[in-house]
């Protein structure tokens, strides 16, 4: 099948057309900033206008940086809050006339990893966590999702683990790698005690300088970088779409 995918993040929207048969991007991806917080409304013309430049007919599926429960948004951590309650396929479908399916970014991105990059074939408990704007989990048993596992919400000194490891935190505070990596040590040592997975697969934006911090890193799990690299996210849109 041939789906767009398209991946809403915390500074961008990226898509591109995707064989979900094989996880190759059919086209170069597109890629429109939103350096302010858009409104849904604005969000929904962002979406509609990558859907316009690949002159996309068929399918769409889009990964969102919240949890997405059925097609309904509950949370928004680093976008508008205008989002939340909202049903997130009504709104993007009313903007660009196409089928839409919605899930959330960090699951996309692990459906992407399980299927083609560094999860493939792996049993047991396997953790994508994705690093980049806020800190995204998808959480796999023997390949079942488990939807919406939110672990960059942990809590840490009362507010969200997200707010001390994520990848735009270290670059903000200017942090060292082992400065950051301290930190992230901290975060999948708690992730670890709770959720003994064997295979922690990091993603996210700082996956591709991953020479500069895996080997600092300290788990008992056996932990590598993504495979999919910026295509994951885009990639698991349209294969959720597929599923759909
Ligand atoms: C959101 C998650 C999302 C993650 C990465 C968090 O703040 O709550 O739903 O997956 O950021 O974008």
């Amino acid at each position: 099948m041939k789906i767009l995918g398209i991946d809403i993040g915390g500074s961008a929207v990226k898509g591109a057309p995707v064989d979900t048969q094989t996880g190759r991007l059919l086209a170069e991806r597109f890629r429109i900033e939103t350096p302010t917080r858009l409104t849904p409304r604005a969000m929904a013309r962002t979406v509609a206008a990558v859907v316009a430049h690949f002159k996309w007919r068929g399918p769409v599926g889009i990964g969102f940086p919240g949890v997405v429960e059925g097609s309904t948004i509950r949370t928004a951590a680093n976008l508008h809050p205008g989002f939340i309650g909202l049903d997130g396929a009504k709104l993007f479908r009313a903007a660009t006339g196409r089928r839409v399916s919605l899930i959330n970014d960090a699951d996309a991105a692990g459906l992407a990893e399980l299927r083609f990059g560094a999860g493939r074939r792996r049993k047991g408990t396997v953790l994508v966590l994705t690093l980049g704007t806020g800190v995204g989990s998808a959480l796999f048993c023997d390949g079942i999702r488990w939807p919406n596992s939110e672990l960059g919400h942990l809590p840490y000194k009362g507010r969200s683990f997200e707010k001390f490891v994520s990848a735009a935190v270290r670059k903000r505070k200017g942090l060292t790698w082992e400065e950051w990596v301290r930190r992230l040590n901290l975060y999948l040592h708690t992730v670890e005690t709770v959720l003994w997975p064997g295979l922690i697969i990091i993603g996210g934006g700082v996956s591709s300088k991953h020479e500069k911090f895996f080997s600092l890193l300290r788990t008992r799990a056996h932990i590598v970088p993504a495979q999919m690299g910026n295509a994951a996210g885009i990639v698991g849109a349209a294969l959720s779409g597929a599923e759909k």
